[in-house]
């Protein structure tokens, strides 16, 4: 009963695809979460088992993404001057027809899944497990944005005016669909948008814009561009017909990105340093499975990734749920994506700097419950890490790490636990762990985190159901939440309509 009553934060599961079964049609009106794949059902397996085949010699991408590096500034400011121009047609379209295409983006993608998953594993080493959920995610924005662009021009008593420019600098973390959720958003609100995706994805990127243009997306409208260093990226930035700039990343870019224009109009999801607290009223099984799952999963590269498990009273004081924590995480097969058997895949590179420190060295009091390991050469393939024994106000307690090492911390009861996560200066997500409804509803009030889950990991936010945004030094900027019914307000201002 506890469960069926729960608050907030309870995922519904999302529906999984059987590829025997004819693709369902898209939905036109209302929304419905696309599926993932099945892997239970021994046909996706081979059709998951192809496409990790191809990943060793996959060239998807290469060809768009070497024919446009940008080399200098008056070819970049011609980019620039060029689609903000060509933002009026698209505006002049309107929203239904925009919506159209939107919506058939939505098609191109899903119908390019493989090809997307194929990418994402030959060039940034994400499994099947994880990129197949991110082709999803960005099919859910281009149908869910599609029909927030619509809603847009139907508020009554006033009227929204799109920007005519943005910038989107999305991460290579979710190569395909943080671009493609910023991409479609903007271009829902009716701007035209110049992409710049990471260095170390832009193969990915380019399969993901060759979808949108696919599907309609005009070119002039939609750019894709590589900056061939950095003061083009500064020029990037600072350019004034640039109304807009969708980042995801580091905190620390927001600030560059800010020195390079103080008046940036800047919407940024920034970094994370995420916990779940486990009670003993908690569901032990449920919480190690996805204790592992959020810190472990695309090797702990996610902003939303859990970095701190807090373990308050018996759990704490008794082995039982570390070792279970253990089993669950010795369990994840360590390897390269085109191993169908890998679970956790490569760091995007070396392990270096803080999290290199973080995987091969211990702070006071602490010690190793399971010790990583480095399994290849160049250094980006490690086994998880687990440490035990973090204090409050130690290295490890407040900083992100973006990568396999998890810290495990105590606490007496569930407020000084809840008071270990707020002393952090990031708030993305949080989880907890609990089937008591008080302790719930105590957290949720609580709790500085701008995703809350209850009895769920942290990470996989499922657009509509979780819209997905941060808190703290987790946002800057006026960034609403995305893939929830207000993030497109963020791409133009609103004005009285004329009586
Ligand atoms: N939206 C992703 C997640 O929820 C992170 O960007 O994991």
């Amino acid at each position: 009963a506890a469960l069926a009553d729960m608050p907030a934060g309870v995922p519904e599961p999302r529906r999984v695809q059987d590829r025997r079964a004819p693709a369902e049609p898209a939905p036109r009106d209302g929304f419905r979460n696309a599926a993932d794949s099945d892997p239970s059902i021994a046909s996706n397996r081979e059709w998951a088992a192809g496409i990790v085949d191809r990943m060793t010699s996959s060239r998807l991408g290469a060809e768009t993404a070497a024919a446009h590096v940008v080399t200098g500034a008056s070819e970049l400011e011609a980019i620039l001057e060029g689609a903000s121009a060509a933002g009026e047609a698209w505006r002049a379209l309107g929203a239904d027809a925009r919506a159209e295409i939107l919506h058939r983006a939505g098609d191109v993608l899903e119908a390019r899944r493989a090809d997307l998953i194929e990418v994402m594993g030959a060039e940034c080493g994400k499994v099947v497990e994880q990129s197949d959920p991110e082709v999803s995610e960005a099919v859910d924005f281009a149908h869910y944005y599609a029909e927030q662009g619509r809603r847009l021009g139907q508020v009554d008593g006033a009227e929204f005016a799109p920007v005519a420019l943005t910038v989107v600098t999305p991460p290579w973390n979710f190569p395909v669909a943080i671009p493609a959720g910023s991409t479609l958003a903007a271009l829902a609100a009716g701007s035209a948008v110049v992409i710049k995706p990471a260095g170390q994805s832009r193969r990915a990127g380019a399969v993901m814009v060759e979808a949108l243009w696919e599907a309609g997306v005009p070119r002039e409208v939609l750019r894709y561009v590589q900056l061939e260093d950095r003061e083009l990226g500064r020029r990037l930035i600072a350019h004034p017909a640039v109304q807009r700039v969708v980042l995801t990343g580091a905190y620390e870019t927001a600030a560059l990105f800010r020195s390079f224009r103080p008046d940036l109009p800047l919407l940024a999801e920034t970094s994370g340093k995420n916990a779940i607290i486990v009670t003993p009223s908690a569901d032990l099984d449920v919480a190690a499975r996805d204790v592992a799952f959020s810190a472990f999963g695309h090797a702990g590269q996610k902003c939303s990734a859990a970095s701190l498990v807090i373990l308050v009273g018996s759990v704490a004081t008794s082995d039982r749920f570390r070792q279970q924590l253990v089993d669950a995480v010795t369990s994840m097969d360590v390897g390269m994506p085109w191993h169908p058997a890998s679970r956790i895949g490569p760091l995007i590179g070396p392990a270096e700097g803080k999290l290199l420190r973080a995987l091969t060295t211990l702070e006071p009091g602490q010690r190793w419950l399971v010790q990583p390991r480095r399994l290849d050469e160049e250094g980006a393939l490690w086994t998880p890490g687990i440490r035990v024994g973090v204090q409050p106000g130690s290295e490890f307690h407040l900083t992100e790490y973006f990568g396999p090492v998890l810290g495990v911390m105590s606490a007496a009861t569930l407020e000084e636990a809840v008071a270990l996560v707020n002393a952090i200066d990031y708030g993305l997500t949080s989880g907890l762990h609990s089937l008591d409804e008080a302790e719930i509803a105590t957290w949720l009030r609580t709790v500085e985190a701008g995703n809350a889950y209850v009895n769920r990991g942290t990470t996989g936010a499922i657009v509509q159901r979780q819209p997905f945004g941060g808190w703290k030094k987790s946002a800057v900027g006026a960034g609403t939440k995305a893939g929830g019914p207000s993030y497109l307000f963020g791409f133009g201002t609103w004005t009285d309509a004329a009586p």
